[in-house]
């Protein structure tokens, strides 16, 4: 009996991780597509390019631990929104709200969440515009929406935040004081080098529009 559970719920987990796999494939392909329709019409890519991850098992139960609900296969659906991962890199903070307004536009895209640190930056300095949806995935003999979080920042901004996450781990989030404001500052660089580099841009798109 107890071993027939235990069938059951490797099952059950195994279709689980199918259904997300699946949801991260649709969902790269979607974003493909945005950005061949937009190369297409404005001779321009918003996505510099996609990073996209399937959360493991181990790093699944530990965030059901610490949000203290037990490991089971209904509170993974329910409690982590972020199984499925996708992160888009695009160059400038135009990009940022182009995309992410292509992205809940799409009618088979339900948009369940949004964090915007990118119009409101968190404490450290960490920036980027998040969102949760949900994308219907269809396997051979059903159909489910899955949730899939995707993260939109420029390259400035990633660059700032991967070096923020491995100092966090590495320290175990207690770093030296010197440390969080010189990331701090670098925060500020990052927005400075952004602004910067978008207004370079423009110039350089009115020039040639100019000579056209
Ligand atoms: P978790 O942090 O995943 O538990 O999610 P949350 O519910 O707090 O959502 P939030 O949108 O704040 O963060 C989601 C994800 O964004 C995280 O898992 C990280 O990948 C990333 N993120 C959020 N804050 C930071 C930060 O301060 N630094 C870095 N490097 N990444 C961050
Ligand atoms: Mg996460």
């Amino acid at each position: 009996m107890k071993k027939d559970k235990l069938k059951d719920d490797a099952e059950t987990w195994e279709i689980l991780m199918l259904q997300y796999s699946s949801a991260l494939k649709e969902m790269n392909t979607k974003l493909e597509i945005l950005n061949d329709g937009f190369i297409h019409m404005h001779h321009y890519n918003p996505i510099e390019h996609i990073k996209s991850r399937l959360k493991t098992p181990e790093s699944i139960v530990k965030k059901l631990r610490k949000g203290g609900h037990e490991a089971t296969v209904e509170n993974m659906s329910e409690y982590v929104n972020d199984i499925a991962g996708v992160r888009i890199i695009c160059s400038f903070t135009s990009d940022i709200p182009v995309l992410a307004e292509m992205i809940a536009s799409q009618s088979d895209i339900e948009v369940i969440s949004v964090k915007d640190y990118f119009k409101k930056p968190k404490k450290n300095g960490y920036k980027s515009y998040h969102m949760i949806v949900s994308i219907p995935v269809f396997l051979s003999d059903r159909q489910m929406r899955t949730k899939v979080e995707i993260q939109i920042r420029t390259i400035a901004m990633d660059f700032w935040a991967s070096l923020e996450h491995k100092i966090y781990y590495k320290f175990e989030g207690s770093a030296p004081t010197h440390i969080y404001e010189e990331l701090k500052e670098c925060a500020q660089m990052v927005s400075e080098l952004d602004e910067r580099m978008l207004s370079l841009n423009n110039t350089i798109k009115d020039i040639v529009k100019n000579s056209e």
